[in-house]
């Protein structure tokens, strides 16, 4: 998904797409549903055998009045369904032709219900490449990104406790503090969260501007997780700046199992990462990756552009299970569970 820093909305239209790329014809494609699944009207030709003449020749009185009465229930029920079906269309016609509303988005991709023993953490990644696989175009993900597009992480962001983010799209990206959006006040009041979701910042060398707005001024403090060997001088500077520091590693880097714990143990259990693709590589490669929405998107880019995980290759690769599919403008918004 686009690292687009900032007020979370409407954007651009990305190079290439169309200027009316609203969220106008989204189209759930699965779980199928009647939206896209066109059913068949029981009683149409091929939908019952009908009865054989000689079946009606040895047919007594009481058995040709029961077919009468069975065929006049069968024309009844067909006219039924054909109102049904005009009904369905004007349905599908209409939700094509709609917006879907920020609470319906919301509801799509709402964070598992806690179980019994309470709420565990549960990281999801959003992530967009090209259908090339392409996870950013000239360094940044904006050009392959799409309005519906932001419009989704912005819906995930605001379902978030917390924003898992690697220092190198903070830099690249230039990150900035999540902001509250009134459209989402009530729901994460009512979530018992903060009104906005705090920004976490993963690095070893804490080579960042801690003079920027992410680190001076957001509506909840940026964390900054780290290792035990984080340069003291940085740890300094980010604590100054109003970072809290979180140390989750006891070399330079963070273990990506501490990572998730740290975080639960502050509180946050909702948890999303926007990438990079390196700090990705690292969550999959220790199967700490709950759910990956991934968007696709109809471009191509060629080159040696990143893809949205890096790193070593895992020994066996990891299943997941679609959850859900839309579709816009011919970008898909994927969703994946681990299997
Ligand atoms: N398509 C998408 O959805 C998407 C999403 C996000 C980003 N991007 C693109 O991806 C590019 C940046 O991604 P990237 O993969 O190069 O970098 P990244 O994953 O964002 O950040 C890498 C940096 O994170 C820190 N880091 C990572 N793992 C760590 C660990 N275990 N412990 C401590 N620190 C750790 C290190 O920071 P220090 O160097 O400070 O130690 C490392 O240099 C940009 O071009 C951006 O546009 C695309």
């Amino acid at each position: 998904m686009p690292a687009v820093p900032g007020p979370v909305g409407p954007v651009a239209p990305a190079a290439g797409t169309s200027a009316r790329a609203t969220l106008h014809g989204m189209r759930r494609l699965f779980p199928v549903t009647d939206e896209t699944a066109p059913r068949t009207a029981a009683g149409t030709p091929g939908g019952e055998r009908a009865a054989h003449p000689a079946d009606r020749e040895r047919s007594t009185d009481r058995e040709r009045n029961a077919d009468r009465e069975r065929n006049a229930d069968r024309e009844r029920n067909a006219d039924r369904e054909r109102d049904a079906d005009r009904e369905r269309s004007t349905d599908r016609e209409r939700n094509a032709d709609r917006e879907w509303s920020l609470e319906e988005l919301a509801a799509a991709y709402a964070y598992p219900e806690p179980g019994p023993d309470g709420p565990r953490p549960w990281l999801r990644a959003n992530m967009v490449a090209t259908l090339d696989g392409a996870a950013q175009h000239e360094g940044r993900s904006q050009p392959i990104s799409s309005a519906a597009d932001m419009r989704i992480f912005g819906t995930l962001r605001a379902l978030a406790d917390v924003v898992v983010v690697g220092a190198e799209t903070v830099r690249r990206e230039g990150y900035r503090p999540a902001r509250a959006r009134a459209e989402f006040a009530a729901l994460r009041r009512a979530a018992g969260q903060a009104p906005a979701p705090a920004v976490a910042v993963v690095s070893a060398a804490l080579d960042l501007d801690f003079s920027l707005p992410l680190f001076t001024s957001p509506l909840v403090p940026t964390l900054v997780l780290t290792g035990a060997a984080a340069p003291a001088d940085r740890v300094a500077a980010a604590r100054k700046a109003g970072a809290r520091v979180v140390v989750a590693g006891d070399g330079a880097g963070v273990d990506p199992v501490r990572l998730v714990q740290a975080l639960a143990d502050l509180g946050h259990t909702r948890l999303l990462t926007e990438g990079g693709p390196r700090l990705l590589g690292q969550l999959v490669a220790a199967e700490v990756l709950d759910e990956l929405c991934l968007t696709v998107a109809p471009l191509l880019t060629a080159g040696d552009a990143q893809r949205i995980a890096g790193g070593p290759a895992i020994p066996v690769p990891q299943r997941f299970q679609l959850v859900s599919l839309l579709e816009e403008e011919g970008f898909l918004f994927s969703r994946y569970r681990r299997g």
